[in-house]
Parts: C-alpha cells; structure tokens; sequence
C-alpha cells in the first residue's frame, strides 16, 4: 500500500513537531491528508506551523506539551481522543542533543536528555497505546532513534545512550503489541534518521566546566555533517513510504544509516572494543 492509502485521513500526533525533523513529518502527514496534531515546547513554533498547514487546506491543531510531564502527555492523550478522534499515528519525535566529556556532562544536562528522549517516548506509549489497542482501528507508533541508536560516539555519550535506548524500547515494545495480540492493527516501528537539517546541534547542551572547548569542537564538527543533510520534507517522504510497506526500521538514508547497522554488526560479531575513527566512515551523500 502506498503512504496515502495506508495513512490518508487520520489524526497523527507528533512530538517535537515545531522544527527539523518533526516539522517536517508533519508537513508531509498533512500533504497526506492527516488531521495533525502538533506538540511541542516552543508554542510559537507550533503556531505558525497551524497556520502554514490550515493555509494549505490543511487540517491542523497545535498543543502545548512538554514530554517531560507524563501527566501533560497522558492529558494530550485524552484531549485527543476527546474531541479530534482516534489517533492513527503517534510520532514520539522530541529529543535533544548534548556534547562534552561524559564527566563533563552537569547532572541537569544528562537529566534534560534521559528526561526528553527515553522518558518523554515511554510517557507517549503509555497514554496512546492503551487507547489504540482498546479499539480494532489501525494505528502507528513511530519512535526516534537515530543512526547514533547504531553506532558509539565520543562527546556525545548522554544522547547516544538514550538513542540505544529508544531503538532497545521500541524493538521491546514491538515484541509485546504482538504477544499481546494487537499486532494485526497496531505497528510500532523505530525511526533511524541519518543526518536531516535541523536546530538539534544549535539547541543541544554543552559543558559548563572542564574541557568546553573539546564539547564545542564536537558541536562544530556536527554541525559540519549538517551542510550535507537531507531536507525534513524528503526524510518525512522515505519514513512514510518505508512505513506503508511495513518495515519495521525506518531509514532516512538507507544506504548511510545501513552501512551503520551493518559496521554495528560486525563489531560486536567480531567483539572488537569500540575504536576512535579517525575519519568519516558513513558518507550521507552515498544516498
Ligand atoms: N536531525 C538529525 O539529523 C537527527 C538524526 C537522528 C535522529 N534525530 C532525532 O530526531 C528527533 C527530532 O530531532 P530534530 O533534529 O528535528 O531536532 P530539532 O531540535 O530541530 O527539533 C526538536 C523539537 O523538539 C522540541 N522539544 C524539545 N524539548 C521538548 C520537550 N520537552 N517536549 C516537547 N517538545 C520538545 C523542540 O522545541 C523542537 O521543536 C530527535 O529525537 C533526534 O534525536 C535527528
């Protein structure tokens, strides 16, 4: 089935929806013809994205909600339900960066992240899943992990952990919709975007002492790989057309994110310890 046929005319709820990746998700489940439902921090940002999409002719709601809140979610949930409908499509999309030494890392920045991107997943699975699964209808739970859900990174160990974690989660939870019988209408699925534009390195935590300056060499260096990453709208296309043909891993860049899962392979076939890599391995531009 095509992603129109399979995802045409629902309500899709995603988080994060105000910029990069989210955003982008959300233009394109509207192209599709998706009420969608727009949660986000940044209440500007989900506005005018309303608005862009409602111009189009689109059907479109922002929300206020922070996925740190597992009360603010579970109401999301029920406002949802309550007066727009039934959800097809939950997208737990809200993450952020974070760079510097691991023992450089202050408490609050390793909370900010485990908070937002493992806590803020499992607090959209438990208010949606309940209430998809308590009806027969179709209905699709997508989970960002990342290439970095794959691969070992140095200067960025708080982000790359909660990225094993969600791909981890979500393979979990894919296991349980089925051993609890719901998998004939209920597909969970994990996101692995390669390298999309983004505010994700310009908003992502750095170091306040010990060695910032090796934090911001990384920030640098990621912000570098943005020059050659993939517009949101084209990544939004590829997860969508991937997730009407049932895939379970969802690739932005097939070929870069794959090269990832397979080098992730290897090393622990062979059970090499990590090694620094002194150059680019993945190319995004081999897509
Ligand atoms: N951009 C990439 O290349 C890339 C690669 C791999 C994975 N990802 C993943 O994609 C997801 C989206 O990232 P992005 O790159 O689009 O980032 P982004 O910074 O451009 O957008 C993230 C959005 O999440 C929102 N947000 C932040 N904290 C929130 C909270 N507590 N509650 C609700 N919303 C919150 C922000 O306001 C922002 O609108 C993340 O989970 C990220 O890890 C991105």
């Amino acid at each position: 089935m095509s992603a129109r046929e399979t995802f045409g005319g629902g309500v899709a709820v995603i988080t994060g929806a105000g910029a990069g990746i989210g955003a982008g998700l959300a233009r394109q489940a509207s192209r599709l013809g998706m009420t969608v439902v727009l949660a986000d921090v940044d209440a500007a940002a989900v506005a005018a994205l309303r608005e862009e999409l409602t111009a189009a002719g689109g059907s479109a709601v922002e929300a206020v909600c922070d996925v740190r809140d597992a009360n603010a979610v579970e109401e999301l949930a029920e406002t949802v339900y309550r007066d727009i409908g039934d959800v097809r499509l939950l997208v737990n999309n809200a993450g952020v960066e974070q760079f510097g030494y691991l023992w450089d890392t202050p408490v609050a920045n390793w909370q900010r992240v485990v908070d937002i991107n493992i806590s803020g997943v499992f607090y959209g699975v438990r208010a949606f899943l309940p209430r998809m699964m308590a009806t027969d209808a179709p209905a699709w739970v997508w989970n960002l992990s990342s290439i970095g859900g794959v691969a070992v990174v140095p200067l960025q160990a708080p982000y790359i952990m909660s990225k094993h974690a969600v791909l981890a989660l979500t393979e979990c939870l894919h296991l349980e919709v089925k051993s609890a019988g719901h998998d004939h209408h209920v597909h969970v699925q994990a996101v692995l975007p390669g390298a999309v534009v983004s505010n994700i390195f310009e908003s992502a935590g750095g170091v306040n002492s010990g060695d910032a300056g090796a934090a911001e060499a990384q920030r640098t260096a990621m912000l570098d790989i943005k020059a050659e990453a993939m517009d949101p709208i084209a990544a939004a296309e590829v997860v969508f057309e991937q997730a009407a043909e049932g895939r379970f891993y969802l690739l932005t860049q097939p070929d870069y994110v794959g090269s990832a899962m397979a080098e992730r392979a290897r090393v622990l076939t062979s059970q090499e310890p990590p090694r620094l890599r002194t150059e680019r391995r993945f190319d995004p531009a081999q897509n």
